[in-house]
Formats: structure tokens, sequence, C-alpha cells
């Protein structure tokens, strides 16, 4: 922070290595079309750059994997257990914190005990698992992001806030809420951050009308990193500080440790309420485990204790941000047009407006994925039509960007690679679905090539 230079460095040096495998183009058509044209098929060897997804992909420092060496790995109350409980409540505030092997664990407890059936669950933009787990309990999942959040070109700080008129007027209106759950940032809303007046107010809106408030806090620190650059009032605060405070307007989280857990496994859930906790861990022990450990192993307790101290440090998320950054200006100088403002996960490419020759039903995104796995070996994974079926506002291709595992240079030969695919714009085509699962069916559908 506050360096004279104007090169932000990585700030660290490497210390392991893993190979990467180099393919030709006529053997990545080959495994693509193998792969029925979904890269969730394609074994991640034969990719070059993996861009699929920034959960669980992290690269770990040699204090995390001192902390692997440390793990107690004792069934109850093990050394690791405190270490992690002490940790997340110093950063959180919350009371109980109960273990998750990963986010959707704590999603799936959380949502049991609130008792969704038959109710609302509002968010600006809930995620595909979060969604699916408040449908598969016979809930209703809402989504309420400001307006401006579909309109990709539109620049605006905090885009991933949600539209606290329109949250006032279902917390009014006939429909039973059972809870509301903010995402910072909003992933599926093209990793946007919330501001913090946002979280205030939408809390302060559920207080009035006795509906908990919660926030899936996956990226809280890219949040709170962005607060302390974009809202006023917060440029002198410590990261940690002003994650504390988003943190105490909620009455939990939950939170997968795969993203700004540094970790490569784990999650939590967390509440204020003694009653609600109790029945919480009851049911974590019956499908996860104790709850000391909840179907982690000691060391991936100490693993995220120790990724929950290094995330909130500046230069980490100064560089975080600057090389998402690099990479949304360098594709956008490519000739690809992308959600603005970058965020800090991933840069979301907007599929719909590079290729308005291909309809949404025929899944533009999906074939801007393909030709990025053509080109170059890159991959990265379809927000849009496929994901989400006919209820989808955009058609973006998603590249997601591992915490520490690029350089420069590899996101340099993802911007020619994005170049390339930008020379081959309306040669490309749409696909049809040929094989799908009826939920989350992006993961393994089949699809042919049109035309
Ligand atoms: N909430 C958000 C906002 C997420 O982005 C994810 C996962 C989850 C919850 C679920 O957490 O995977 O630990 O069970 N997102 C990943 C992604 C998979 O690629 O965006 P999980």
């Amino acid at each position: 922070m506050n360096s004279p230079m104007k090169t932000i460095i990585e700030p660290f040096r490497i210390k392991s290595v893993e190979p990467l495998r180099m393919t030709t183009r006529e053997e990545r058509c080959e495994i693509l079309a193998r792969a029925h044209y979904n890269l969730f098929r394609v074994r991640a060897e034969d990719v070059l750059i993996d861009l699929l997804t920034d959960s669980g992909t992290g690269a770990m420092s040699s204090e995390q994997w001192a902390g692997i060496m440390r793990g107690d790995e004792s069934y109850a109350h093990a050394r690791s257990w405190y270490r992690f409980r002490d940790r997340v409540q110093a950063l959180t505030g919350f009371e109980h914190i109960i273990p998750t092997h990963q986010g959707r664990a704590a999603e799936r407890i959380l949502f049991s005990c609130l008792g969704v059936e038959g109710k609302t669950v509002a968010s600006n933009n809930l995620f595909d698992t979060t969604r699916a787990n408040v449908e598969y309990l016979g809930g209703r999942g809402v989504d309420l992001p400001i307006p401006e959040s579909l309109i990709p070109s539109r620049e605006l700080p905090f885009k991933g806030n949600m539209d606290l008129e329109a949250l006032e007027a279902l917390l009014a209106g006939d429909a039973d809420v059972a809870c509301v759950i903010l995402t910072v940032t909003n992933n599926s809303g093209g990793g946007q951050p919330v501001s913090m007046a946002n979280i205030a107010g939408a809390s302060q809106l559920c207080r009035n009308h006795g509906v908990p408030f919660y926030l899936d806090a996956c990226r809280f620190a890219e949040n709170a990193y962005f607060i302390k650059l974009r809202e006023e009032g917060f440029a002198d605060r410590a990261v940690e500080s002003i994650a504390h405070e988003i943190f105490s307007h909620a009455d939990g989280a939950t939170f997968s440790a795969k993203k700004d857990g540094l970790a490569n496994i784990g999650g939590f859930l967390a509440a204020n309420d003694d009653h609600l906790a109790a029945q919480e861990q009851e049911l974590l022990i019956l499908s996860e485990g104790f709850p000391t450990y909840g179907g982690l192993a000691g060391r991936d307790l100490e693993a995220i204790a120790v990724g929950l101290v290094e995330v909130v440090q500046e230069d980490y998320l100064e560089y975080r941000l600057a090389s998402t950054c690099y990479l949304g200006e360098g594709l956008e100088r490519a000739g690809l047009p992308i959600v603005r403002p970058p965020g800090a996960h991933a840069i979301y490419i907007d599929a719909g407006a590079f290729l308005p020759h291909i309809p949404n039903v025929q899944f533009p995104a999906q074939s801007l994925c393909c030709a990025f796995y053509e080109e170059g070996g890159v991959r990265g994974v379809e927000i849009g039509t496929l994901m989400f079926g006919e209820s989808a506002k955009l058609e973006l291709l998603r590249l997601a960007i591992p915490r520490r595992v690029y350089t420069q240079s590899h996101i340099d030969y993802v911007v020619e690679v994005g170049g390339q695919v930008a020379k081959r714009g309306c040669d490309l085509r749409g696909f049809r679905l040929a094989k799908a699962p009826k939920v989350l069916r992006h993961f393994s559908a089949e699809l042919e090539p049109l035309g």
C-alpha cells in the first residue's frame, strides 16, 4: 500500500510449482467434441488456464501449509477447532460458529432449520446452489437486484446492491418471507460489490418486519475492500474493521471458505440465536459431523483460520483487484464487451452483446466459452440460459480467477486468446441441448453445435 511505484506486484513469491500440459488446437477441438461441448466434462489436465471457478482453486501460503501440519485430528474439541472458531468469531462477531464442509452445506442446514417450505427467500441475487437448496426444501427464491445491474455497460460503484424499495414492497406485502440473504459480493450479478449503506438498509428493513437477515459472505473481504476504496467514510479504516461492520448488520451468515477463506475446502454457518444454533448443530451431527469439526479435517480448520487472517491484508487485496481489472481491461481492448466495472473475483464477458446473431435459446455465452477453450485451452463458465434456463436475464461468460495462482503472463495469454476469439465473432454458432438433467443442468448437459 502507498508504494510510490506504478507496478502492483503479486505480493508473494512461488515456492512450489505445478506444471501445465500444453495441447494443440486440433486436440482441443476433439476434446471438446468428446465432452459434448460442456467444459464441466473436460478433464482438468486438458485445460491450460483454468478459470472455471475461483472456488477451492487458490494456492495456500506457507503459513497455511504449516497449519496443515499442525492440524489436530482429535474427534472432539481439537485444538484446531478452537483456532478456527476464535478466528471466525473475532472476524465476524457472531456467537455460534458451525463448521461445514462447504458453503452449500451451510445453506442446506440454515434453510432446513428456518423452515422455508411454502415461504420466500429474498436476495440481491441468489447463487445457483443457494436457490436450488431453497427450492429443494419447497421454498421460493426471489432476486431483487437494483435495475442498473442488468445493464452490463453501466458504470456504478456498488452494482451488486439490492433494490431496497422492492424489498420493502415484498416485506410489506402478502409473501411469507422466511429470510433475506444478501450475497456479498454479488456473484451471479457480475461479481459486483454491495455498499455498507445497502447492507445496513436491508438489515433495517428486515428488522422492522421481524424477518431474519443473513449474509452469503463467500467474498466478504473483496467486498470490504471495495467499500474502503469506493464508499465515503471508509478510506482510513482497516479492511478487518470494515468486514466486522458488514457482519454486525446480520443475524448470521453462510460462508464458503473456498473463496475468501483462501482454502481448498470448508465453510461455516454462523448465527446469534441460541435456539436456532442448537437446531442447526443437531442437523450438523446428522449429516456433516460433530459440532467441533463438521465435515472437515482438523488440518482444514487450521488452513481456514490462517486464510481468514491473510485475506484481509491490504497488499493482497490491492493486488487481487488490480490483477482482475488488468484482465478485464485487456479483454475490452481486445474487442470483447465486459460487465463494467470489473469486480474482484472474475471478469464477465457480455456474450449477449458480442454475439447478437445467436439467440439466447442457442446459448451464446456457451458458444463463447467453447471458443476460449478451442483457441487457447482457457476454461470459463457460462452464466446464462444454459445455467438458469429461460429465466436468465443476461448471457455472460465468467472467467473466474483463482487466488494467488496465475501470474501476469498467464493473464496476458488469456487476453491474447480473447483477441483471437474476438476475431471469430460473427463466425461463432449456437448450440442445441441434446441431453440434460432437470436440476442444475449445466454441470452435465450434452450439447450439439448448430450450423
Ligand atoms: N454462494 C456463492 C455466492 C457462491 O459463489 C458459491 C459458490 C456458494 C454460495 C456455494 O459455496 O461451492 O462452497 O458450496 N460458488 C462457486 C462458483 C462454486 O464457482 O462461483 P460452495
